[in-house]
């Protein structure tokens, strides 16, 4: 098990692997990893997360009130952020935000990521719904972002970036980094013609394996409350499924988001 002072330095390695990749500019992005209830580490507000060094490191209790910070350094801005989806999410244990420009340009554009076109795409992520938009450092992106904690491991933050969230820094930053893959792919189509989709039946097959991988986390293999009530899951339903929306409204959604992504990809 990896000591404190690891944690740190690893926090700084997934700094400098997310600047690196352009997953943020400038003094972007923040993450965190839960070292017990009340006990989180996180990155400071203010800096260049590619050049951290282990004493830029922040501790903060379950309320996101400091409990250790060297001088000059005070925790990140979105703090609230990530202490919402640990306190709900007592399976994630590392939280990562980042701007990816092609997840970010999605999110812009108020255009979930729900299409199925690629297996690991379907197998690590399911889809990628959007969070509403909210003020960076309130309340309102931690309640926005609640609503679909519960049915995914990342979610959009509208006209902001991206989210992601798993049992270790590691896989919560591989997951910000298959989104990001994801979402180049599919701008990517966009510009030939649009994606061909996987069809339902090979979605289920990959459904079908990530169950039997025993993945952790949510996902809609397991986990869509449209697919639970027998209608078309997740893949289809435009990313509104974690919302009281009825189902009428999540096809409509989901007819919507299609045409428009038909319109963009011609
Ligand atoms: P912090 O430097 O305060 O973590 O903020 C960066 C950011 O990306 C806010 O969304």
């Amino acid at each position: 098990m990896q000591n404190e002072y690891e944690i740190k330095k690893e926090m700084c390695e997934i700094g400098r692997r997310v600047y690196d990749r352009g997953m943020v500019a400038a003094n972007d992005g923040n993450f965190s990893v839960k070292l017990n209830d009340n006990e989180f580490l996180c990155t400071p507000t203010g800096v260049s997360k590619g050049f951290m060094t282990p004493e830029y490191i922040c501790k903060v209790d379950a309320e996101g009130n400091v409990l250790q910070a060297n001088k000059g350094f005070r925790p990140s801005s979105e703090i609230k952020m990530h202490m919402r989806v640990y306190k709900e999410r007592p399976d994630v244990n590392s939280v990562v935000h980042a701007h990816p420009l092609y997840a970010t340009t999605f999110a812009i554009a108020g255009i979930p990521l729900t299409q199925p076109i690629m297996p690991e795409a379907v197998i690590a992520l399911g889809c990628v719904p959007i969070a509403k938009y909210g003020t960076p450092s309130t309340y309102e992106i931690p309640d926005a972002v609640s609503e679909h904690l519960q049915y995914f491991d990342a979610v959009l933050l509208e006209n902001h970036g991206a989210l992601a969230y798993s049992d270790s820094l590691l896989a919560a930053y591989h997951k910000m980094e298959s989104l990001e893959f994801y979402a180049q792919l599919l701008w990517q189509t966009m510009q030939i013609g649009g994606p061909q989709e996987l069809n339902k039946e090979q979605v289920e097959k990959l459904y079908e394996i990530r169950r039997q991988m025993g993945l952790k986390g949510k996902h809609p293999a397991n986990l869509c409350p449209n697919a639970k009530a027998g209608k078309p899951s997740c893949h289809s339903c435009g990313g509104s499924c974690s919302s009281a929306a009825p189902t009428a409204d999540a096809e409509l959604i989901a007819s919507i988001t299609k045409k428009v992504m038909e319109q963009l990809g011609k």
